[in-house]
């Protein structure tokens, strides 16, 4: 054998070795526990043979409590890019079955180094997470790590896409990457996400808590909304992640891909003209609104099981992508909350920094009343949704379908928040507020100096009925312009294409500042 040749042979060990991580055994082990390994993952996730890897030969430097005597190529990472459906992307996968995908130093360092390479080419940047958290033998260089991380997601937000997907534990403060990102994907059963796990948790509060009541991904799904989508397995991770791609661009600068439409532009929908209860108050289900309205009724919905009352998804208009908000009246009436508002602003502002534009549905009562909404600050969060429609500059087309009363009016993508295109049904009712309120302020004098039952229920109906005909229609906003036109509920899908076509050149910037400070 030449010297080259045993070289090159030197090279495949290498690699073979560096590929093992760290060893069959805990390659099993994981296996055993459910879960794929750090290459399997990115296999599953790229275009088949797409994956050119970074640092495979890099070591941990840490000479503390025995770790010396103990090192793996590739050290709990495995880093590099590859494409998605012929679309540049780099990775991050940590690998578990090395120190359980603690992060070292040398970890960060090529985390660091895909970051700075997505940054660099303007293309997304997606963290597969499975670790331990800090690696405990590092001491403050692991912490140091988790910081350099950070800082990376900061500067990154709002110019790439960053996509975390949870498949595994995500402890201590490793979950703030991810917190950072745009998306957090977790998987149901093996994947948990909390500051403090189940131990120190009963030594601070004396609460006994099981990792899954702690931070399982139904507890992130529903309860405190830091997970944006939760799968029942990896394969259906990799699936998600590649389709939320597909509705994305890859940096601020650019659009997202345009699909191609097999959906007529021009397909009427007459089951929306009847989809409007006859009481105001009966409830319909807005899923069926989008279905029929978006590209062959295909859409991606973030942050489902959570603040039900407001969807938000992904979809098409002729192949182009948007961002769609929509009230949902059979959940809560699809009143705005704290939590609605919380989550909706969240995905306006994604959309806004990566140039998708925005359609909203609106059918909302206004925002929910009462001390918890106050004391928990329904103040400061609704104001972070009327914040972020003022301050988007994308394309913004709204359709009132039902009651847009009080606060909530002016909140969803209203003319006066630079909405574009507002469009409403003639079963639109845009006022201060619904009738029965508004009577109970107006008339309650009168109506309290009628004494006889049915004469008072006789007069509280005209007053709803004269307040009704007066303010509970789309013909006073459309008179002042607030509604550029009231449109038939069928032609939904053939008049929102049209606005999104004709804003596709939009020009609007904001004043050149530092930044704005948003009501956090
Ligand atoms: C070094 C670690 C480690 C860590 C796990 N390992 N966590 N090594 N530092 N943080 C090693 C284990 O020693 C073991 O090595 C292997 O990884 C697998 O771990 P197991 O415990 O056998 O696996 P499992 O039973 O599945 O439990 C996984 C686990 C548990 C729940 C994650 O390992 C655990 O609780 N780890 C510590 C979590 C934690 O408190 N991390 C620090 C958070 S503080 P061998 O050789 O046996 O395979 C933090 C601060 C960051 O992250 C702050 C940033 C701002």
């Amino acid at each position: 054998m030449s010297s080259i040749q045993k070289k090159v042979e030197e090279l495949i060990d290498l690699r073979i070795k560096a590929k093992n991580g760290g060893g069959e055994k805990r390659i099993a082990s994981q296996h055993a526990k459910g879960k794929l390994t750090a290459r399997e993952r990115i296999e599953l996730l790229l275009d088949e043979g797409s994956f050119e890897e970074f640092d495979m030969f890099i070591t941990h430097k840490c000479n503390n409590f025995g770790i010396e005597k103990e090192s793996y190529y590739g050290d709990g990472v495995v880093t590099g890019y590859g494409t998605i459906e012929g679309r540049l992307v780099y990775i991050y996968a940590q690998d578990f079955t090395v120190f359980g995908g603690s992060l070292s130093e040398s970890m960060a360092a090529k985390i660091c180094k895909v970051m700075d390479t997505a940054m660099k080419t303007g293309a997304p940047v997606i963290g597969l997470n499975d670790s331990g958290g800090a690696r405990i033998q590092e001491g403050v260089n692991a912490l140091a790590g988790y910081a350099e991380i950070f800082q990376r997601n900061i500067l990154a937000s709002g110019v790439i896409p960053q996509i975390s997907g949870i498949f595994g534990p995500c402890a201590g403060g490793a979950v703030y990457s991810p917190a950072l990102t745009d998306f957090i994907i977790m998987k149901k059963e093996t994947s948990y996400m909390f500051l403090t796990g189940p131990k120190v948790v009963k030594t601070v509060t004396g609460e006994d808590v099981t990792q899954e009541q702690l931070g399982g991904a139904s507890v992130h799904s529903s309860k405190s909304g830091v997970a944006h989508f939760v799968v029942d397995t990896e394969e259906e991770g990799a699936a998600l992640i590649r389709k939320l791609l597909s509705f994305i661009p890859q940096n601020n600068l650019e659009d997202a891909p345009l699909a191609v439409n097999t959906d007529s532009i021009s397909r009427l929908e007459d089951s929306l003209n009847d989809i409007i209860p006859d009481s105001p108050n009966k409830p319909y289900d807005m899923y069926e609104v989008i279905e029929a309205i978006v590209d062959n009724g295909d859409y991606l919905e973030s942050q489902k099981n959570f603040a039900a009352n407001i969807i938000t998804c992904f979809a098409r208009f002729n192949g182009q992508s948007v961002g769609i908000v929509a009230n949902q009246p059979k959940y809560l009436a699809g009143v705005l909350d704290i939590n609605a508002s919380r989550k909706a602003a969240r995905f306006v502002r994604f959309c806004d920094a990566f140039n998708i534009p925005i359609v909203t549905l609106i059918d909302v009562p206004g925002f929910l009343p009462g001390t918890g909404q106050e004391y928990g600050g329904v103040i400061v969060h609704g104001a972070k949704l009327l914040f972020a429609y003022g301050e988007a500059t994308v394309p913004k087309v709204a359709v009132t379908l039902r009651k847009s009363y009080g606060g909530a009016y002016c909140v969803m993508s209203s003319k006066h928040l630079r909405g574009d295109i507002n469009y409403a049904w003639p079963t639109a009712e845009i006022a201060v507020m619904g009738p029965s309120g508004a009577i109970e302020i107006l008339a309650s004098k009168e109506i309290a100096a009628v004494e006889d039952p049915e004469a008072k229920a006789k007069l509280i109906e005209e007053k709803e009925n004269e307040y009704r005909n007066k303010f509970a229609n789309p013909y006073v906003a459309a008179k002042y312009g607030y509604i550029d036109d009231v449109i038939e509920p069928r032609n939904t899908r053939f008049r929102v294409i049209r606005a999104l076509q004709s804003l596709a050149t939009k020009r609007l910037a904001n004043p050149a500042k530092k930044h704005s400070n948003i009501p956090l």
